[in-house]
């Protein structure tokens, strides 16, 4: 069995992770689509990197949920099998998914990079810890701005170039990590997928419909699971309009089952 899996932020939103369009997405009454950006951070880099710290915090503190162990075991028992996941959490990580089955196109909060060139350091080193931006700035030449509130953020440069370092993450109107596609693209070259399952997301992008259609083998299961209708609902071969921490552990222990 070849396996495609696609997911967006309602596979960790039983995980207490606020998805970015529900209406828990919603910080400080803004609106993340607008703090996600290359602009917002031009404007307010200490308002942006608050998010993300928070982010991060909240991230550090969930726990994988039944989703999440419901991929990491069909890539288990799967021939082939590639995750492509929108989040930046580490939660299908940390659900026992091994890095080389995932590819995290909207890259990763715990990675700090600089805004202008190619340096950059995890921000967590691995450490259970809640990772602070005070450790990561310690590793890097610091000039704090403005520490006003208990939850102090300070601005971090670059020790390569001094520019303001930035979440290691995807904006809008960014590019897609040209490595992380060219994973994506390779795998789809060595064959088509028997199951393609796309959980807990609104498919606003036109590249995750595409990659969902062009995976799938002629006979084979497009799968949607999300409560909710999405542009890609039309194309699938079985909805599932339950949250995922109900639905794919059913899916995946039906799938393991029957090949
Ligand atoms: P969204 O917040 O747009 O959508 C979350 C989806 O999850 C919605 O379709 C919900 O119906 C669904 N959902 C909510 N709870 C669920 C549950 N318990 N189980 C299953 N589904 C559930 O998040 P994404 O589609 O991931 O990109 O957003 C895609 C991208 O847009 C993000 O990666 C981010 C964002 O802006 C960038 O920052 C570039």
């Amino acid at each position: 069995m070849r396996v495609l899996v696609i997911t967006g932020a309602g596979v960790s939103a039983e995980s207490g992770i606020p998805t970015f369009r529900g209406k828990d997405g919603y910080w400080r009454n803004l609106d993340p689509a607008k703090l996600a950006t290359p602009e917002a951070f031009a404007r307010d880099p200490k308002l942006v990197w608050e998010w993300y710290s928070e982010r991060r915090q909240r991230i550090c503190n969930a726990q994988p949920n039944a989703a999440h162990a419901a991929i990491a075991k069909l890539a288990r028992h799967a021939d082939e099998f590639l995750l492509v996941t929108q989040n930046v959490d580490d939660l299908h990580a940390r659900a026992g998914l091994p890095k080389e089955k995932m590819v995290q196109i909207h890259g990763d909060i715990f990675v700090t990079k600089c805004s202008r060139c190619d340096f950059s350091e995890e921000g967590r080193g691995g450490s259970p810890e809640p990772p602070t931006d005070r450790a990561v700035l310690q590793r890097g030449r610091l000039r704090s701005i403005a520490p006003t509130s208990e939850d102090i953020i300070n601005l971090a440069y670059c020790p390569e170039c001094d520019a303001l370092m930035r979440p290691g993450v995807v904006w809008f109107g960014e590019q897609l990590p040209w490595s992380e596609l060219q994973r994506v693209e390779n795998y789809f070259d060595r064959g088509p997928c028997d199951v393609v399952i796309v959980a807990g997301t609104t498919a606003t992008f036109g590249y995750i419909i595409d990659w969902a259609l062009q995976a799938r083998a002629p006979h084979g299961e497009l799968i949607e699971v999300n409560p909710e209708e999405t542009p890609l609902s039309q194309f699938a071969t079985q909805l599932v309009r339950e949250p995922a921490a109900i639905a794919l552990p059913k899916i995946v222990d039906e799938l393991v089952v029957s090949r």
